[in-house]
């Protein structure tokens, strides 16, 4: 089998690696490929921007969902210290995993994890990856409207075919903000010309991606107008025990 796991200890670097999907670099090549722009975007500020504000808010959202000693696979990287204060959630007794299809992205998830030793950096497409862990907690972080539909649906089902019984699945990323909220309008602009698979979100229902939601309990909550969706999601059987 081929080792693609960067341990964060020992900087291992893989053996081999999937390719870049097609979107990464026709759509996203500025703000995920390219070196330079990356070492650029990499900060809180820009999430903290791109997010209008409401960064910490849907940080937390996440943040509080890890316990000390959770097993927690985070499907794609994320800017700024998100992945670092996940990591330090889940402390020595527990471990973290991200994976990522972008080689610059993986070294800065892999600096930043630096001195972690129950974390590691997996260089894998999150419609694919197999923890071979029983996780606590998988979570996607604004990944889902950066992808294709096709993919956005492999995504979700991978997510929750390696969802424990007692397990969840966390899914925060992008909504259909509410008639009156104004940053509506600003947001179409850039899904025209920047994310064109964002606009998704705004009329289907994450559980619409999945091959079988009806096995699921999902609960959604919307904030800032409706501009984000926060979806916890868990086996139907273990609901009543929450
Ligand atoms: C989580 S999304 C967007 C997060 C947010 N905009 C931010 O502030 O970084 C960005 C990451 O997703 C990664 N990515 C894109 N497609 C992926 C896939 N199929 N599997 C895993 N990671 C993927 C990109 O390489 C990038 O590091």
């Amino acid at each position: 089998m081929i080792d693609t796991t960067f341990d964060c200890a020992r900087e291992r670097a893989p053996a081999s690696a999937p390719p870049l999907p097609e979107y990464m670099t026709e759509v996203y090549e500025w703000a995920y490929v390219r070196p330079r722009w990356v070492k650029f975007l990499d900060r809180n500020i820009v999430v903290k921007t791109l997010l209008f504000g409401n960064d910490e808010r849907l940080i937390r959202a996440y943040l509080e969902r890890i316990k000390p000693g959770m097993k927690v696979w985070q499907v794609a990287h994320v800017y700024g210290d998100l992945v670092r204060r996940a990591a330090e959630c889940c402390g020595p007794m527990g471990r973290f995993m991200l994976s990522d299809v972008t080689p610059i992205q993986l070294q800065h998830a892999r600096q930043k994890l630096q001195g972690m030793a129950w974390a590691s950096v997996q260089h894998a497409d999150a419609a694919h990856y197999s923890t071979n862990v029983s996780c606590d907690l998988v979570c996607s972080f604004f990944l889902l409207h950066e992808v294709p539909d096709s993919l956005k649906r492999k995504i979700v089902d991978n997510m929750l075919k390696q969802l424990p019984e007692d397990g969840e699945a966390l899914f925060i990323d992008y909504h259909r903000p509410a008639w009156w909220q104004p940053v509506r309008y600003i947001l179409k602009w850039v899904n025209r010309f920047l994310e064109p698979f964002a606009e998704a979100l705004w009329h289907s229902e994450i559980s619409t991606f999945a091959s079988h939601p009806e096995r699921f309990e999902w609960r959604k909550r919307t904030v800032f107008g409706g501009v984000y969706q926060i979806v916890q999601v868990r086996h139907k059987t273990t609901t009543a025990a929450q």
